[in-house]
């Protein structure tokens, strides 16, 4: 047995277990939203901040990459190591991949997905939509034991365009949160080159 992992959010850039392959590529169906509530790694209870998870967009796709993980031993400490890094997560899919555009024969089935749901009965954590602003204020403000909340957006931010994808809703928010903090250090008349696009 061989255990594939699809990470979109910062398994991307940190995978944090033994794997023997690494390949980039994307689901159907589904986009990237900061909508999830961190209380563990870039929030506190008091503070929570935001991660990404998946929200389902029939017409969409989602880059990220699928990790392999082949030996026997790794796929335990893989499975055990990623049971508590995203236990915030509450749902575990299995879904295709996809490493071309033009072929609509995934790459790969059942490759294992960490998503926080949007129900709020068997996710507490659940933020959901709010504006770009209101966002970016709480992303600005976060920081957790795993670290500030904005560095999460911006290894985010870095990890997807290495990738070769722009996801406009990671873009736009890394550019509010730069305007914000500079905004932080800089005279108020920057202050229009933070209005959304
Ligand atoms: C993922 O990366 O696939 C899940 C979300 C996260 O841990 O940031």
């Amino acid at each position: 047995m061989v255990l594939w992992v699809f990470g979109y959010g910062s398994l991307i850039w940190k995978a944090g277990f033994n794997y023997d392959e690494r390949l980039p590529g994307f689901i159907k169906g589904y986009r990237r939203v900061f909508y999830q509530g961190s209380t563990d790694h870039r929030g506190t209870p008091d503070y929570p901040g935001r991660t990404v998870t998946l929200e389902p967009a029939p017409e969409e796709i989602c880059y990220g990459v699928a990790y392999k993980v082949s030996q026997k031993e790794d796929i335990e400490t893989a499975i055990t190591y990623l049971e508590v890094r995203e236990k915030q997560y509450d749902q575990k899919d299995y879904l295709d991949f996809y490493t071309e555009s033009t072929n609509s024969t995934p790459a790969l089935s059942s490759v294992l997905v960490y998503v926080a749901s949007s129900d709020k009965k068997l996710n507490q954590n659940y933020l959901g939509p709010a504006s770009l602003e209101e966002i970016a204020k709480q992303i600005v403000r976060a920081e957790g034991p795993s670290g500030p909340n904005r560095d999460y957006l911006f290894q985010l931010e870095k990890a997807l365009i290495e990738l070769g994808c722009k996801d406009a809703h990671v873009m736009d928010l890394a550019r509010e949160v730069r305007c914000i903090l500079s905004e932080e250090v800089k005279s108020s008349e920057d202050g229009d080159l933070c209005e959304s696009s």
